[in-house]
């Protein structure tokens, strides 16, 4: 049986008090309309997925990139009920509409399946999700019929609640299954007398019950499933409970966390088994972690993939970045994007790097840069080595073959190529290509003065 999910994405989220629409805030890493698209493309295809939108349309459009789902305009936002209007001929030809909300990024595909089950079993014409959280206070209200349970007579916003019915604790969280043809036919009988001036979604469950239809009620197993924000303080609240949800099901998969309240890790994440995190780590976007490596504190880890065994010691910020089985990266090393590090590589500390190939077994051990360069295997790259990339103009490229011996504080002037086997002096400013297995000297020679300090210390003792 086709399915359409309608996720309504128009309002603007005026009690945030923000400049940005509600359903682009970030919490967990991602917006929160991204996370509630990436539940339902768990359900259904993209293209059976409708995204209402209205406030700050374009940029909520661009927000979700290439993933082939629908848009549906809503110019006006005159409520919930109004934007599932809208969407009338994009959905004519499904049999049901699962609808969710874009403001609601904890709602897992399994409660989704659940409830369009739930739908299905009862053969309702609307299913609404509903849960008893600690604090009622906002939600809609939902009213049971007193001769069968299951079914729903009204739900009641907060702001059309009689004093007496403020107690009632059952509320609706904002996510439903329609049979189509039933929603349709009775739709247009909306209307807006109510507190907020607008057309309600939630009046079809009075709508369709008055008309005879079926309409029932599931409650959620997760009462925090349907947790939405209107202010700052509960944005955030969403976005700790997102990123212990990313914690928890990491430790279920064999990964340990010290301190997981420390750490904040995007929900795309991946760990392995028997990587170690420690305290206050952050791993972030599509960041990959093998098995068995450590990541010691305050390292930031940003869309990068790290092989099994890397050691990344503390403080290293690492974005946009490979790095190969067994390497040791830090402490306190930055890679830049488009760093390569080979395996069982070694990059120390206060090295920073970028658009960087670095082979297998090399090593840059202290305070260095490393730019716009490819580096061969078993290269020694020595302390304070910089590779002069940029000449003002253009960034220009070093190449060093497998085996070449950097000695300390050398500068390599871009364009320029180490042959392999080739040995540059400590202390040289290499212009000129160096050929394989020769030895690059360019330093000032050394002179020797003999006793020239000792007549200096006897003139200033005069
Ligand atoms: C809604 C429900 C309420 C429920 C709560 C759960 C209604 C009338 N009320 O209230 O019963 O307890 O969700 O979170 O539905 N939107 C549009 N177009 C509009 C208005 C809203 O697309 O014209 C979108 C919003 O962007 C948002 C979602 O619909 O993603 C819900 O709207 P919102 O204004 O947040 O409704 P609530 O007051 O939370
Ligand atoms: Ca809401």
């Amino acid at each position: 049986m086709q399915f359409a999910i309608v996720i309504m994405a128009a309002g603007k989220g005026t009690r945030l008090k923000s400049k940005r629409a509600k359903v682009l805030h970030e919490a967990g890493g991602k917006t929160l309309l991204r996370h509630v698209t990436d539940a339902a493309r768990q359900v259904v295809p993209p293209e059976d997925i409708y995204i209402i939108v209205g406030h700050q349309a374009e940029q909520v459009q661009s927000s979700l990139g290439r993933l082939g789902v629908n848009f549906v305009r809503q110019t006006e936002q005159r409520g919930t009920g109004h934007a599932i209007q809208q969407a009338r001929d994009a959905v004519s030809r499904y049999e049901n509409i699962i609808v969710l909300s874009g403001d609601a990024p904890l709602i897992r595909p399994e409660t989704i399946l659940q409830m369009r089950d739930f739908h299905l079993a009862q053969r309702s014409s609307m299913t609404v999700l509903t849960a008893f959280p600690e604090n009622p206070f906002g939600y809609g209200r939902v009213v049971r019929r007193t001769e069968d349970a299951e079914q729903v007579q009204a739900i009641i916003e907060q702001k059309d609640l009689t004093p007496e019915q403020t107690s009632m604790g059952e509320i609706n969280s904002g996510f439903y299954v329609f049979r189509r043809e039933p929603l349709y036919a009775h739709i247009d009988e909306l209307e807006s007398k109510n507190a907020q001036a607008e057309f309600y979604l939630t009046d079809m469950a009075g709508i369709l019950t008055a008309a005879g239809e079926r309409v029932t009620a599931i409650k959620a197993a997760d009462p925090d499933e349907v947790l939405g924000a209107n202010t700052m303080e509960e944005m955030m609240d969403l976005d700790g409970r997102l990123r212990r949800r990313s914690a928890q099901i990491l430790m279920s998969k064999g990964v340990t966390i010290f301190r997981p309240e420390t750490t904040v890790i995007d929900a795309d994440v991946t760990v392995g088994a028997d990587t170690v995190i420690e305290p206050f780590v952050q791993l972030l976007g599509e960041t990959k972690v093998g098995q068995d490596c450590r990541i010691r504190s305050y390292s930031v880890i940003e869309n990068s993939t790290l092989g099994d065994r890397v050691l990344v010691r503390n403080g290293c910020t690492i974005t946009q970045s490979t790095i190969g089985d067994g390497a040791f990266i830090g402490p306190y090393a930055h890679l830049r994007p488009d760093s390569e590090i080979g395996e069982g590589a070694h990059v120390g500390n206060f090295v920073e790097t970028k658009n960087v190939r670095m082979g297998k077994g090399s090593k840059a051990n202290h305070l260095t840069y490393l730019g716009d360069a490819q580096i061969g295997s078993q290269v020694n790259i020595g302390a304070g080595v910089i590779t002069c990339n940029y000449d003002g103009v253009n960034k220009n490229p070093t190449v060093i073959g497998d085996r070449v011996f950097v000695g300390s504080d050398s500068t390599l002037v871009a364009p320029v190529e180490l042959g392999s086997g080739s040995y540059v002096a400590a202390g040289s400013c290499i212009t000129e290509d160096v050929p394989e297995d020769a030895l690059a000297l360019a330093r000032a020679r050394q002179t020797i003065k003999p006793g020239w300090a000792k007549m200096r210390r006897a003139k200033h003792t005069k």
